[in-house]
């Protein structure tokens, strides 16, 4: 069985998964949609550096709808809008965006996506690398081999001046506001808290650690120093270091942690942990299981910094691509990573 997969955004992670898309073969590409004016009529193979596939990218593909049978759907920013639109339309979301775990949403947007599943006979799907598969499929993945589980902790430590995604890096993640104006109120910190805040919650659901709430703390740094990231300068004083906690508690107790250790060329605090750089997972219960995982380009050839930077990218986009199968034949609704078929690689 082959699927038509429609692109939707061709930033780091859209473009890697273009490459998956046309390189998968059991997958065909049915579109490419794009919202930047100079990328509008480009050939898909140009936006990533290959011959022309015949395919061009455009900023409107609704008339592309009916031809596709999924949407990998990566925009900065999602609009709850715009896939209600596509799932009622018939046709399935794969997204790295949001939707982790809809059914902790809030509930009038979850409610409006479920309705969307139900009208076009669709289903959604959040994945990704964490939150994805290093953030919910791993731990699960580990769990069984657990007898009790005490705790789940999922560490990520990060040093964001290489993430060449400025935008995600300055505007949505605010690293070099004020630390005043850097706090989970504000609207896009808010909303991507919201997202670790739902894999908490797929956790918790999924190994039945009967979670009441999930509680969040937020430590900002200072840059101690003007720095330039990718043309736009950090400057001394305005956060350059974010350590967040979403801890899923039942009757008082953290049964499951997600923590984020996020710099941006600025050393960590001495008092914030120091798991190695990458992400640590730990299971605290009978037994008591440990991971590191990091994503390089390689671990035996010599190459360039970007390069290993973009592997992050490679694997975000991949998890998304390699789970597209599994979702097309998913029962309308609400699929997460702990209901899907297992995702691995196929060429
Ligand atoms: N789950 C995970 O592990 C994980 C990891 C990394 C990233 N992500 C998420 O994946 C998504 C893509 O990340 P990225 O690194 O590819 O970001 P990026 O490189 O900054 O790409 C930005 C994307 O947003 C599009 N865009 C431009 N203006 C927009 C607007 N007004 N509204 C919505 N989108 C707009 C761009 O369109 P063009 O196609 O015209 O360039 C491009 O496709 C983000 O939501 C990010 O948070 C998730």
């Amino acid at each position: 069985m082959t699927y038509r997969v429609l692109q939707w955004g061709t930033g780091a992670v859209g473009r890697e998964a273009l490459r998956g898309i046309l390189d998968r073969s059991d997958l065909t590409l049915a579109g490419v949609k794009v919202y930047t004016d100079a990328k509008a009529g480009l050939d898909a193979g140009e936006l990533i550096g290959r011959a022309d596939v015949g395919v061009r990218a455009a900023l409107n593909v609704e008339d592309l709808l009916a031809e596709a049978d999924c949407v990998l759907y990566t925009p900065r920013t999602p609009s709850v809008d715009e896939v209600c639109r596509l799932l009622s339309a018939g046709v399935n979301v794969v997204t790295t965006s949001f939707a982790f775990h809809p059914a902790r949403m809030d509930a009038v947007d979850r409610d409006r996506l479920l309705s969307a599943c139900r009208t076009g006979g669709t289903s959604l799907h959040g994945t990704g690398l964490n939150p994805g598969n290093l953030g919910v499929i791993v731990p699960l993945a580990l769990s069984g081999m657990c007898r009790e589980i005490e705790r789940v902790t999922v560490q990520e430590r990060a040093d964001w001046s290489m993430y060449d995604s400025v935008d995600i890096t300055f505007d949505q993640m605010r690293f070099g506001a004020p630390p005043d104006e850097v706090t989970e109120q504000v609207e896009s910190l808010r909303f991507t808290s919201d997202l670790f805040r739902q894999q908490v919650w797929l956790l918790g659901d999924t190994l039945g650690a009967d979670l009441d709430e999930v509680v969040t703390d937020l430590e900002v740094i200072p840059a101690s120093a003007d720095r330039d990231v990718f043309g736009r300068t950090l400057q001394a004083g305005t956060v350059a270091g974010q350590r967040w906690r979403w801890s899923g508690r039942s009757a008082g107790a953290t049964r499951v942690e997600v923590e984020t250790l996020w710099t941006v060329a600025e050393r960590q605090p001495a008092h914030w942990p120091t798991p190695q750089h990458g992400w640590t997972i730990t299971i605290e219960g009978t037994p008591s299981v440990r991971t590191h995982v990091m994503t390089l380009a390689s671990f035996v050839r010599d190459v360039p910094l970007a390069e290993h930077v973009q592997s992050a990218s490679v694997a975000t986009a991949m998890q998304a691509v390699n789970a597209v199968p599994g979702v097309c034949a998913a029962a309308a609704g609400f699929t997460t990573m702990a209901d899907i078929p297992f995702v691995w690689h196929r060429p």
